[in-house]
């Protein structure tokens, strides 16, 4: 079933920190946390007992007698490449730390923890899937552990299965699930473990400790490939303006990401457009305006990139989605009337205007968080009709002479499940390392990290940064909530300034850079790249 490629990836020996190579010796030292949390005393009225626990960090000392570990794993929410390696890392440094640990994958998501779904990770099951995309192992599921009920049958699984610890890979949502799961463990008397690991394409789960999270570096390079190629082609052809959306549910990291690596005509940075508080119609007639410079200079065609959240980042879109979720949060009537009855004027002709399929889009598509499922709203098409509606007007009234031919992409799956890049199998096996040796050492309501990412692997870090201190409070499905907080694109921060230094080069020079598909072999500089973002942030 393996292609031959895949079948030679299976042979990659992941880069391992210097210190892992001696795992037997290693032990976690407390150290001063550069906290985030905000609203500290109430995330403590919410977790008393893993509230306040010291940043532990790995560091070789005397080599200590380790007893074996009953340990469970699960995939949580969407996926993102080098999954796998977090679980062949987890397996290998078990074994390592003693021989009759067991690992257990829970099937399909949490869902598989709640009815105890599980099966046993053994060598010949994992092998094949060792340096590979997908989560397909064990699956992976969108189900939240947040009710009692649910809450109980997960201690039930975990005391049943008498397991020391469990390992939770996930975005936000999953390790605020961590940390929930950490806290109820304890306040029952259970001695199980929990620990989170930083997973989501998105890059949103950033924080002192951890600067990027796995499976954002393999997506953003498919991406930027794609985008590549696409503009080959315009600058080829001449004829198109392609609108790309790209995967990112909130924030705009890989937008910005794929920008730096492929220099396109216009991307939009959604943190951008919400600091500039622009209208849905200021947006487009600035669009409009770069679109008739280039169409003097003879140019009818570009590529734009449009983050998949932009449209949660747009002020009015914003307050609109904002009153939709508490209407929807406290009735199941979706009918159109009665849900225009409940919005106030600016937000009932903010969705007046929108398009029939994007208020339908608004209204139906909800993830189990009860979040708007911004990968399914065709905001690219939104973009494209309000930039043609005003490039008439201008047609109509003389100032405009140029031709607008649109053409749509959305990249989003496609990336978030290849061949993980050398980065990103490096860096899920070390977390795996990471979180086998979390659990070890009896510690919970962590998550794993790798630091110094931007350093060869060699020279990475691991320790376990505590769930709480990464917690603010949100609203969700209408009421607030402890949950580990998002990062979004930093407007200050060196990967922005850059992008924004070069963009008015590429709006109008053509500067399209064709960065190719991941490399598995050949110079170093091309097989083990880091996100540039991460290299321009990190000024290495
Ligand atoms: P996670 O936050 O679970 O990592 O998921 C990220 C993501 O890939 C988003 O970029 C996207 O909006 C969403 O999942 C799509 O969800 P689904 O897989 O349910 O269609």
């Amino acid at each position: 079933m393996l292609s031959p490629l895949q079948i030679v990836r299976t042979q990659y020996l992941p880069i391992i920190p210097d210190a892992l190579q001696e795992i037997q010796r290693l032990s976690f030292f407390p150290e001063k946390i550069n906290a985030l949390a905000q609203d500290d005393a109430k995330i403590q009225k919410a977790f008393p007992k893993t509230y306040g626990q010291p940043l532990m960090v790995a560091k070789t000392g005397n080599e200590k007698e380790r007893s074996a570990k009953r340990v469970g794993v699960v995939f949580s929410g969407g996926q993102a490449a080098g999954g796998h390696n977090v679980i062949a890392g987890l397996f290998d440094a078990l074994k390592l730390l003693h021989q009759q640990s067991i690992l257990l994958g829970f099937l399909d998501g949490p869902s598989g923890i709640i009815g105890g779904k599980r099966i046993e990770i053994t060598e010949e099951l994992l092998a094949p899937y060792r340096n590979q995309g997908g989560f397909d192992l064990i699956g992976s599921g969108r189900t939240k552990i947040e009710t009692e009920e649910q809450l109980l049958a997960s201690l039930a699984t975990v005391q049943s299965l008498k397991l020391d610890g469990l390992v939770i890979i996930g975005g936000d949502d999953s390790n605020t699930n961590a940390a929930v799961l950490a806290e109820f463990f304890l306040a029952k008397g259970c001695a199980t473990k929990v620990i989170g690991v930083p997973k989501t394409i998105d890059g949103d789960l950033k924080n002192p400790y951890v600067a990027i999270s796995f499976g954002f570096d393999t997506a953003a390079k498919i991406f930027s490939e794609m985008i590549g190629n696409i503009g080959r082609d315009a600058i080829s052809a001449k004829k198109y303006y392609h609108f790309i959306k790209l995967m990112g549910r909130s924030a705009s990291h890989i937008a910005l990401e794929c920008a730096l690596a492929t220099q396109p005509t216009y991307a939009f940075i959604g943190e951008e457009v919400s600091a500039q508080k622009k209208t849905l119609e200021q947006i487009a007639r600035d669009l409009a305006d770069l679109i008739c410079r280039r169409s003097e200079l003879g140019k009818n065609y570009g590529i734009i990139l449009v983050p998949e959240g932009l449209i949660e980042f747009i002020p009015e879109v914003k307050a609109l989605i904002k009153e939709l979720n508490k209407i929807l949060a406290q009735t199941a009537n979706v009918d159109l009337n009665h849900v225009i009855s409940g919005l106030t004027t600016s937000s009932g002709s903010c969705f007046k205007s929108l398009p029939e399929a994007i208020q339908k889009q608004l209204l139906f598509t909800r993830d189990p968080h009860g979040n708007v499922q911004v990968s399914l709203i065709e905001t690219e098409q939104l973009l494209a009709d309000a930039v043609e509606k005003e490039l008439q007007k201008r047609q109509r009234e003389g100032t405009y002479k140029g031709k607008f031919n649109v053409l749509r992409h959305f990249f989003g799956y496609e990336g978030r499940s290849g061949l993980p890049s050398n980065f990103d199998c490096n860096y899920c096996y070390s977390l795996g390392y990471a979180a086998a040796l979390l659990i070890d050492e009896g510690l919970t309501g962590y998550m794993a990290f790798v630091q110094g990412l931007h350093l060869t692997a060699s020279k990475w870090k691991i320790g376990g940064v505590p769930l709480t201190s990464l917690m603010g409070f949100e609203v969700r499905k209408g009421r607030e909530k402890a949950v580990v907080s998002k990062a979004l694109v930093d407007l200050e921060g060196r990967a922005f300034s850059h992008f924004s230094r070069l963009r008015e080069k590429w709006a109008i020079e053509d500067q399209f850079r064709s960065p190719g598909p991941i490399q598995f072999f050949g110079s170093q500089e091309i097989t083990n790249s880091i996100p540039l973002s991460l290299a321009i942030e990190e000024n290495s």
